[in-house]
C-alpha cells in the first residue's frame, strides 16, 4: 500500500506542474450555448418550457422539484433569440449560470495532461487518480490492476456487455469475514454525469489501497462495484457529445440511446419515462430491453446477500429513496429516511456538501424504471438508493475536476454509512 502514498504524494507535483491539457473541440460544439436558471411561477409556465424541451429547443438539465419553482435549461445559440423571446413574453425571469457551455467543458478535465497519466503509469502500474476525468479503459484497467495486486482480496467479473461490446466490469472486493451481507454500487448510468464514475472508482481505491483506514464495517461487508453502467454513452460523452445522457441504442428513427434509468423492470413505463424515442427519457422497448439493465438484473438477482444498493448520479445533491414511480413510500420507509439521515451527516462532514434526504417522487419528480425502485420493488433489496451527487447547479454536469475529491469523500461516506447500515440488520 505504499504505492498508493507515491500516487498522492507525486501528484502534489503533477499539479503544480501541468497546464491546459486538451481543448480539442468535440464534434457537438457547444460554443455560445448558454445555462439558464428560470424561476417559474406558474403551471402554465411550465408547460411552456415542456414545449421548448418537444420542439428540441432547450435540453432540461435539472427539473424543477415537486413544489419547486426554480429549473435549469441549457439553450444552444441558435436557439437563443426565440426562447429570450418566449421568456419575456410569459414574464419569467431567469439567471444566466454558465454565458458560454463550451469554454466551460474546456475548463473542466484542464488539470492533468496525458503526459502526466502516462508518468502515473511507469511509476504506480495504472493511470487513475481523481484530479481528472478519465476515459473508460484507465477506470477498466485499474479495476484489473487491483484484482492482480491484491488477489485475496478483489477480482474482476464482466456481468455482461454493452450494445456496443464493451464489457461491463464488475470489481468485486472481500469481506475479511465469512457469510457477510453484500452491497451493491453503480455509476455512470447517465453517460454525461462524469463526477459519477470518478467518485465509485475513488470509493473502490479507498476501499482497497486505504483499507485499513476506514474502521470495520467497510471490511465486514462484500462489495460489488460497478463504476460505469453505459460504458457506450460515457465514451460517446468524450468523444462526440459532452452532454449526452443515454445508451447508444440505435431506435430507427434517427434517434439513438434509452435511458438506462428509465429501463428496470418495477412499474417500467410509468409517470416521468416516455414512449417517444427522441426523448432524454426514453424508456426502451420493453423492460429490461437493453443489455446493460438486464446484466444488473441477472447478477443482482443471484446474489442474495445484497442488502443494499447505491446508484451514484449527479446533480442536486439529493439523497434519494424508493419510490420514484409514483408519491408513495415502501412500509419501512422510516428506516431508509433513518439510513438517508445519516448519510446526509457522513457526507457533510467528510466533504461539506449538504444533501436532502427524501423519497425520489416526492423530493424531486416520479421518474418510472429506475434501478432503485427495481432493487427494492422486485429483486426485494432493503436499502435501495439514488445518490445525487454535486454541485447544486454553478456548473451542473461540467463540474471541474478540482471538485472531484472533496465530492468523491462525500460519496464514499455514504457508502460507508450504508455497510454500517446492513452490518446493523443482522
Ligand atoms: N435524476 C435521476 C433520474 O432522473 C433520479 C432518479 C431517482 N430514482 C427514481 N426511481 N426516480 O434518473
Ligand atoms: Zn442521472
Amino acid at each position: 500500500m505504499a504505492r498508493a502514498a507515491v500516487l498522492w504524494v507525486c501528484l502534489g507535483f503533477l499539479a503544480g506542474l501541468s497546464v491546459g491539457a486538451e481543448d480539442q473541440e468535440l464534434p457537438v460544439s457547444y460554443r455560445g450555448a448558454q445555462l439558464l436558471r428560470l424561476n417559474l411561477p406558474s403551471p402554465s409556465a411550465h408547460s411552456l418550457v415542456e414545449g421548448l424541451v418537444d420542439e428540441g429547443e432547450v435540453q432540461l438539465w435539472r427539473d424543477r422539484e415537486v413544489n419547486g419553482t426554480e429549473l435549469d435549461i441549457l439553450v444552444k445559440p441558435d436557439a437563443l433569440p426565440v426562447v429570450q423571446e418566449r421568456l419575456k413574453n410569459e414574464s419569467i425571469e431567469y439567471d444566466v449560470v454558465i454565458a458560454d457551455l463550451q469554454e466551460a467543458i474546456e475548463q473542466e478535465n484542464s488539470l492533468v495532461s496525458e503526459s502526466d497519466l502516462d508518468v502515473l503509469m511507469g511509476r504506480n502500474g495504472h493511470r487513475m487518480e481523481w484530479q481528472s476525468y478519465h476515459r473508460l479503459q484507465d477506470i477498466h484497467h485499474y479495476l484489473d490492476f487491483l484484482a492482480q495486486t491484491y488477489p485475496n482480496l478483489c477480482s474482476v467479473q464482466t456481468i455482461g456487455s454493452s450494445l456496443g461490446g464493451r464489457p461491463l466490469k464488475v470489481l468485486r472486493i472481500a469481506s475479511d469475514k465469512p457469510n457477510s451481507p453484500a452491497i451493491w454500487l453503480d455509476g455512470g448510468i447517465h453517460a454525461r454525469e462524469w463526477i459519477s464514475p470518478a467518485s465509485v472508482t475513488y470509493i473502490i481505491n479507498q476501499l482497497t489501497e486505504y483499507r485499513e483506514q476506514h474502521g470495520d464495517a467497510v471490511q465486514s461487508v462484500e462489495w460489488y462495484i460497478l463504476p460505469v453502467v453505459n460504458p457506450d454513452g460515457y465514451e460517446h460523452s468524450h468523444t462526440g457529445d459532452r452532454l449526452w445522457r443515454k445508451n447508444r441504442r440505435s431506435n430507427g428513427q434517427g434517434c439513438l440511446g434509452v435511458d438506462l434509468n428509465r429501463n428496470f423492470g418495477y412499474k417500467w413505463g410509468g409517470a416521468g419515462s416516455s414512449r417517444r424515442p427522441c426523448d432524454e427519457i426514453y424508456a426502451g422497448a420493453h423492460a429490461f430491453s437493453e443489455p446493460e439493465t438486464s446484466a444488473i438484473q441477472g447478477f443482482v438477482k443471484s446474489h442474495q446477500a445484497i442488502k443494499a444498493y447505491v446508484s451514484y448520479h449527479s446533480y442536486g445533491q439529493y439523497i434519494l429513496y424508493p419510490w420514484g414511480y409514483a408519491s408513495y413510500v415502501p412500509p419501512d420507509h422510516t428506516d431508509l429516511s433513518k439510513v438517508g439521515n445519516k448519510m446526509a451527516q457522513a457526507m457533510a462532514s467528510a466533504g461539506g456538501g449538504s444533501y436532502r434526504v427524501g423519497s425520489s417522487a416526492i423530493t424531486l419528480y416520479p421518474a418510472s424504471g429506475g434501478s432503485d425502485d427495481w432493487a427494492k420493488g422486485s429483486a426485494g433489496v432493503k436499502y435501495a438508493y439514488t445518490v445525487e451527487l454535486r454541485d447544486r447547479g454553478r456548473y451542473g454536469f461540467v463540474l471541474p475536476a478540482q471538485y472531484i475529491v472533496p465530492t468523491a469523500k462525500e460519496a464514499f461516506a455514504a457508502a460507508r454509512t450504508v455497510a454500517e447500515a446492513v452490518l446493523a440488520l443482522k
